[in-house]
């Protein structure tokens, strides 16, 4: 009998997780499974009429769970725009801006955030506020076709799990470099110190860990908070004080000798370093800046309220994310330029050369402080909303309440994670496919399963949900009259965005 408990338990466990079509479409003796599985269900419902089993009822009813929503429109417009700012502004832009050219870089970005971006963005966010729901439930709840498209969402909760195993390692960073910028050690024009720095703090497995773990449990203790008091009203007070710090530093920086020379790099277009692979690279970007291609939006579109009009908030984030990549990099390259640092060192752009940067700018030490501190704020907007994906999607689809699920994601990111925080110390000579674990998890995921999650999601919205759902949902019901925007993002998401996305993920993958 505990056998077929335990059988039955877990059995239902996928099930609930995946519902039939699981068995339908995983096996070739997909009929037989199938019938097994109506007995089971019998069998099942037999168990727990007698209440065999601790059954989880509320998960095969998803609608009986009540749903946090944001409250006002700047609370939507806020949360948003935390997800998409991040560090993929403040570390990721620069460095790869700064590694790929400059300027022909910037404008590669901009056409991706437009063609893919921008139309990909509002389809999430559409689809998240029609169902109401988690991404995966999303697009089973919306799915009229047979093909089992909630695999999307799972694929998409992988991808959330692999971008946290290495974002929240930076994010550790950023955190211990607030503390070490307030005790100043790092405060050097010495590269030899702040390399050393740095280099002392990956290549120590436990600060390592215990940062990144510590950064798990602050985020998890935000969304314990739930969706309106914890995420909402983080986002509202974290997204003014944003601005305003990165507006001090950009003055400071267009202030110096060699402002000019810093900005003729951010701004003048080098087409000679334009590649395959850094076409890909700015894609990449576009989708992981706007944090696309996993169901982060349109999770927070689930979120949205009814009567909020998405073209205009979705145009609204993409500015606003924009703008805050070029004051990064208005904030950055300047000041590398006039103290003789190399605009292209890569990932360790940040935590690097900026410390040593500030050390020969008058009152450097408190604008490096205002500096880790922006980045520590622009990342927890971000990692809020990876968060979110597996805390809501537990929670609803295996109805555990939000406390539980969410400690299971701290618990399942500390395993992973350590993978990465481990990269540059105890597992440094580990590699798969030639990187380390901390690439590899950023590769596959940016330049892989956002891509692949993006052409999922713009084929699923235009042609499988369908035109006419899809644009009576984005005038909110018949609302706004938005025909002529519903159109273009409708033929863009039809036939530009997946066949691009495909293009240039093929090419830039060396695959043909
Ligand atoms: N957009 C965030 C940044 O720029 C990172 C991020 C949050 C993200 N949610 C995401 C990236 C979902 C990809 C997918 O730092």
């Amino acid at each position: 009998m505990k056998c077929f408990e335990y059988f039955v338990k877990h059995y239902f466990f996928f099930s609930t997780l995946a519902s039939l079509d699981i068995c339908m479409c995983c096996s070739a003796r997909g009929r037989i499974i199938a019938s097994a599985h109506t007995k089971l269900q019998d069998l099942f419902s037999r168990c727990y009429n007698r209440s065999l089993l601790p059954v989880r009822k509320v998960a095969m009813t998803n609608n009986s769970i009540k749903r946090g929503g944001f409250s006002s429109s700047f609370g939507v417009l806020a949360a948003t725009l935390g997800s998409a700012v991040g560090l993929g502004n403040i570390w990721k832009f620069p460095y790869l801006t700064g590694a790929n050219g400059g300027a022909g870089f910037l404008l590669i970005y901009l056409l991706a955030t437009l063609l893919v971006g921008l139309p990909v963005m509002i389809a999430e966010i559409t689809m998240g506020r029609a169902a109401k729901a988690n991404p995966i439930t999303a697009l089973q709840k919306l799915n009229p076709s047979r093909l089992p498209w909630w695999l999307v969402g799972v694929s998409g909760m992988v991808a959330a799990f692999l971008i946290m195993s290495f974002y929240s390692e930076v994010v550790a960073w950023v955190f211990a470099y607030v503390f070490k910028a307030i005790g100043g050690s790092i405060l050097s024009s010495d590269r030899q110190v702040t390399e050393g720095a740095f280099t002392s703090l990956i290549s120590n497995p436990l600060q390592s860990l215990l940062w990144q773990w510590a950064v798990l449990i602050f985020i998890g203790s935000i969304l314990l908070m739930g969706v309106t008091k914890g995420i909402e009203a983080v986002a509202k007070k974290l997204m003014p004080l944003l601005f305003l710090l990165l507006l001090l530093l950009c003055a400071v920086s267009l202030s110096l000798d060699k402002a000019i020379d810093g900005l003729t790099f951010l701004f003048r277009p080098d087409f000679s370093k334009i590649t395959a692979g850094v076409i890909l690279t700015a894609m990449g970007l576009a989708f992981f800046k706007l944090s696309l291609g996993m169901g982060t939006m349109m999770t927070y579109g689930s979120y949205f309220r009814d009567d909020q009009n998405i073209p205009q908030t979705t145009v609204r984030v993409m500015i606003a994310d924009l703008f805050v990549s070029m004051l990064a990099g208005i904030a950055i390259f300047p000041a590398v330029f006039t103290f003789g640092f190399a605009p292209s060192a890569g990932p360790s752009l940040v935590f690097i050369t900026i410390p040593a940067v500030f050390s020969q700018i008058p009152g450097g030490h408190f604008l490096m402080i205002v500096f880790f501190v922006l980045a520590a704020v622009a990342a927890t907007g971000a990692m809020l909303s990876l968060m979110e994906v597996p805390v809501v999607i537990l929670h609803e689809r295996l109805a555990l309440s939000r406390a539980r699920s969410t400690l299971l994601t701290i618990a399942v990111l500390m395993l992973l994670g350590s993978s990465s925080a481990l990269t540059n110390n105890v597992l440094a000579d580990f590699k798969l496919f030639g990187m380390n674990m901390f690439d590899l998890f950023d590769f596959v995921s940016s330049n892989v399963l956002l891509p692949i999650g993006g052409i999922a999601l713009a084929v699923y919205v235009s042609w499988v949900w369908g035109a006419d759902r899809f644009m009576h949902a984005l005038s909110n019901n018949g609302a706004l009259s938005n025909q002529v925007t519903a159109r273009v993002v409708l033929f863009v998401l039809r036939y530009v965005s997946p066949l691009l996305i495909l293009l240039v993920m093929l090419k830039g993958l060396n695959l043909f």
